[in-house]
């Protein structure tokens, strides 16, 4: 496979028509490393966020053993990566057929619900495997957010979660059949309050003291989600290490062991994507780019990140960090008039139609939802030794180009 050193060597070797996600697996393995070093439990990943070969490869390579996973595809690719994984199927509402996979082919052993009904479907394909096969297996009660935090930027409460108090007959339930027991979370996705997961985690130890009140075994696990945001430039979000020390704090207190599954935070930093400018209107704010929401973009109209933008001329030269700017609309690839950027991107001013722009902090949620909608093929992941890094929380994308 071919490699590229920088992004200037692929831009001056390729002179690339459609988009592509330069991947470089470094930041992954930082990550990786904060979080094995100071989360005070097992840490996973979900792998949703980015799904492509090279980036689990390089999270298993970085050591990672325990996924979130949501569908016989994931459960397939992860373990043709790495056979010996501790697999938890953690969507709330899954196919019963991938649950028959799961459970029979995958030996999965540990599943997420928010209700009864859920229960039931599981308990149905477990069936005639007898008691052991319910005492082997965790079912862990995904609760919703009871209580005031602050907001993650892209709630997930509305979709999943039951209430606290329907999480205890649930705990009861499970835990009558014969099932082991835990309890998940999730805080919304780029979420700007470490205090949020000590909330949570507080909610998790008073439901599960009050259906150990009830006569129910102790917890298998609480599993804290993912939602830990990536930090962008100029952006609000504390550093992960204010996140993983309030939870420190938080779990002090508790016996159970604890999971993490973080999509984000793992892995948005290890790609940046390259889009050309399809046509630049003469006075006029609008750039047209090979790339939009349908594709790479698609988080774009929901969460509200910049992410951080260099500028390449046609040739692959970088335009200088100082010179003039302009605020430029970004308009997408398709014919849709929703597809454009959210906020207005500052580019050289003499920015122009075929020139680049690097767009950092792509690797989550990008290639993992893109679609083909117009005929437009997705952006391909490809490997780069050297992406543009920026100094996070500290500078905006404006300021990136202008002084
Ligand atoms: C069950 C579950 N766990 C973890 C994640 C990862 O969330 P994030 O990317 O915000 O860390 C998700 C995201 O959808 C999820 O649904």
């Amino acid at each position: 496979m071919t490699s590229y050193v920088s992004v200037s060597d692929l831009i001056r070797r390729e002179a690339p028509g459609n988009p592509l996600l330069c991947f470089s697996p470094g930041s992954i393995k930082k990550r990786v490393e904060q979080f094995l070093a100071h989360f005070p439990g097992e840490t996973g990943w979900a792998v949703k966020s980015n799904p492509h070969p090279l980036v689990v490869r390089a999270v298993v390579d970085a050591g990672i053993r325990t996924f979130d996973v949501a569908s016989r595809h994931e459960i397939d690719l992860i373990l043709r990566h790495c056979p010996s994984a501790t697999l938890h199927f953690n969507h709330p509402v899954k196919a019963p057929e991938d649950i028959v996979y799961a459970w029979h082919s995958a030996a999965i052993r540990s599943f997420a619900i928010d209700c009864p009904e859920e229960l039931e479907k599981i308990d149905a394909v477990l069936d005639g495997a007898g008691d052991t096969a319910r005492r082997d297996t965790v079912l862990t009660i995904r609760f919703r957010n009871t209580r005031p935090t602050g907001t993650g930027n892209y709630c997930f409460d509305e979709k999943f979660g039951a209430h606290a108090s329907k999480a205890v007959d649930l705990l009861r339930f499970a835990d009558s059949l014969g099932y082991r027991t835990g309890l998940t979370f999730h805080p919304g996705s780029q979420n700007r309050d470490p205090e949020s997961y000590a909330t949570l985690i507080d909610l998790a130890r008073s439901i599960a003291a009050e259906s150990f009140a009830q006569g129910t075994a102790a917890l298998a696990h609480i599993n804290v989600g993912g939602g830990f945001p990536c930090s962008y430039p100029g952006g609000l979000e504390p550093a992960l290490k204010i996140y993983l020390a309030a939870i420190g704090k938080a779990a002090s207190s508790i016996a159970c062991p604890l999971i993490c599954e973080p999509g984000r935070a793992m892995v948005a930093e290890s790609a940046n994507l390259l889009a050309r400018i399809n046509l630049r209107r003469k006075d006029d704010p609008r750039l047209y780019i090979n790339e939009g929401i349908y594709g790479s973009f698609m988080e774009t109209p929901f969460v509200d990140f910049q992410p951080p933008v260099q500028a390449y001329s046609a040739d692959g030269t970088p335009f200088p960090e100082a010179g003039p700017c302009d605020d430029f609309q970004i308009w997408g690839a398709t014919c849709d008039s929703l597809d454009r950027l959210r906020k207005p991107v500052s580019l050289p001013s003499a920015i122009a139609t075929g020139d680049f722009i690097e767009f950092g902090m792509m690797g989550a949620y990008t290639n993992a939802t893109a679609t083909r909608f117009n005929g437009i093929e997705p952006a391909e992941l490809i490997a780069v030794t050297e992406i543009t890094s920026w100094p996070t929380g500290t500078t905006t994308a404006t300021q990136s180009h202008c002084e």
